[in-house]
């Protein structure tokens, strides 16, 4: 059966696009290729098959144990900084247990008892801060997000080895989301390039460190155990598997490096998008203060949680800039018809979340920052998918948004901000997800009263 078509150029040139310039290349293939078209990238892999209507995303998200699978090892390019053993290397039964030990912590009750530490460190992080002195909205919500993501795992973010972990992590994460290195998770020859080898060598050495820390962590927890403790780390140590066997330390290790780096840069890009368009769009922001001033002083978490004006902006943050480009591969199993293709087993689809998106025919004026459509309308899951979705849909979705949302109700209600420079800022690849293509600077030009507080003053 032919696949379906895509462009003729060799390998080595669309594995350039994909790496340099994925989103314009999906863009472009789509164009002329429609709804389904297959990239070459390497002559020893099979062909990539992207996807972006709603039918086929919920084909094929929603067929995982039928003709499709999303098995784990279509994720090994993330083994070289998660390991083995994460959530996101494993299939079949394994894999579900896994998210069934991860998710509790992220949902419900136990997310919102991390609203005041969201609250405490936006805070710090914005307080840190000059007057009219330029910082990188990326860099101060990374710091936001990944305070939250240690509290959330080990229960603590300040203190000597959580600040070393913190350290490491941003450097890692840095290094490891240059194009090149996304280059060479696809080109491992190229690793014998010199200078290549010796900076690859320099991230080895931090990826040592920060391993020693986690293990240092894990051992100081078998040594001092305390059964109150509510954190993922306190929760992962205390389970067991079918056969009573609690996990090892490298599987611990794994899990941490999962929830740590997949639970704070996505979240701390998505909040930079949204203060860039809140902040460059003025009618957003003042729509956006109405709403939050409305609530008055000291609002409540569940309220600003679901307030509708707050909602669609980040939902439209995360639908034209999605920091996850694609949802994980899926492998076909049995024959699958996907846009009219007949599909043989071996073929990996890939769901293109920003092809998705950006179709004229689900948003229209799709390049335009636009929050009203989500008032307006309703989007299905399979049109409006940021988290992917089926059984490998974002185990951190419901606790990115309360992040989100806290945060930036936080910033937006304290402080007058403005963007240093209006100029466009577009997106383009971080390692395997997503960011902006240069610094979003800010400023802050004061610190902002309510206008229950202003009025106050007005009176007196
Ligand atoms: C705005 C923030 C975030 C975005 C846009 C995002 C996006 C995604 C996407 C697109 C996937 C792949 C889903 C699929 O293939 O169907 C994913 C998976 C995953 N995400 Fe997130 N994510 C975010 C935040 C988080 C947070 C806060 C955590 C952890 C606390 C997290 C942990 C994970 C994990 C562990 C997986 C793998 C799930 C599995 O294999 O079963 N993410 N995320």
């Amino acid at each position: 059966m032919p696949l379906p078509t895509g462009p003729k150029t060799s390998a080595t040139v669309q594995m350039l696009n994909w790496v340099f310039r994925p989103m314009t290349y999906m863009e472009e293939c789509a164009k002329v290729y429609g709804d389904i078209f297959t990239l070459k990238l390497q002559r020893n892999l099979p062909p990539l098959i992207f996807i972006h209507s709603p039918e086929a995303m919920q084909e094929v998200l929603t067929n995982d144990t039928k003709e499709l699978e999303a098995p784990g090892d279509l994720n090994d390019i993330f083994e070289y900084l998660l390991g083995k053993n994460s959530v996101i290397s494993q299939s079949g039964k394994e894999h579900q247990r896994q998210r069934q030990l991860l998710m509790p912590p992220l949902h419900g009750e136990r997310m919102r008892t991390y609203a005041d530490v969201i609250n405490e460190v936006t805070e710090k992080a914005i307080n840190k801060q000059q007057f009219n002195q330029p910082w990188n909205a990326r860099t101060v919500s990374q710091e936001i997000t990944l305070s939250v993501m240690m509290q959330a795992v080990f229960g603590l973010y300040e203190g000597e080895r959580a600040e070393k972990i913190q350290k490491l992590l941003c450097e890692i994460i840095e290094v490891g989301s240059a194009a090149w290195r996304v280059a060479l998770l696809y080109f491992p020859a190229l690793q014998n390039a010199i200078g290549i080898s010796q900076i690859l060598k320099l991230q080895d050495r931090r990826q040592e460190l920060a391993d020693q820390l986690l293990y240092q962590e894990i051992q100081a927890r078998r040594e001092n155990p305390d059964p109150s403790r509510t954190d993922i780390l306190s929760l992962l140590m205390a389970a067991r598997d079918e056969d009573g066997q609690p996990m090892s330390d490298v599987e611990l290790r794994d899990e941490l490096m999962t929830l740590l780096v997949a639970g704070h840069e996505t979240t701390a890009t998505a909040i930079a998008w949204a203060l860039y368009w809140i902040h460059k769009l003025p009618q957003v922001r003042q729509k956006l203060l109405q709403e939050l001033d409305s609530l008055g002083e000291n609002p409540d978490v569940n309220a600003i949680f679901k307030l509708p004006y707050l909602t669609a902006v980040c939902n439209e943050t995360l639908r034209i800039y999605p920091v996850g480009m694609l949802t994980f591969p899926r492998r076909v199993k049995k024959p699958i018809t996907l846009c009219g293709h007949e599909l043989e087993p071996g073929s990996v689809v890939m769901g293109s979340i920003y092809l998705t998106h950006h179709r004229e025919d689900i948003y229209p004026n799709s390049k335009q920052f636009n929050p009203e459509r989500f008032l307006e309308k309703q989007f299905s899951p399979y049109e409006f998918l940021p988290f992917g979705g089926g059984a490998r849909r974002c185990i951190g979705l419901a606790f990115a948004q309360f992040e989100m949302k806290l945060a930036l109700a936080k910033i937006l209600t304290n402080w007058e901000l403005e963007l240093v420079n209006q100029s466009e800022i577009k997106p383009k690849r971080r390692g395997l997800v997503t960011g902006p293509d240069r610094p979003i600077q800010m400023v802050i030009k004061n610190r902002r009263q309510q206008k229950a507080q202003i009025l106050e003053a007005v009176t007196i």
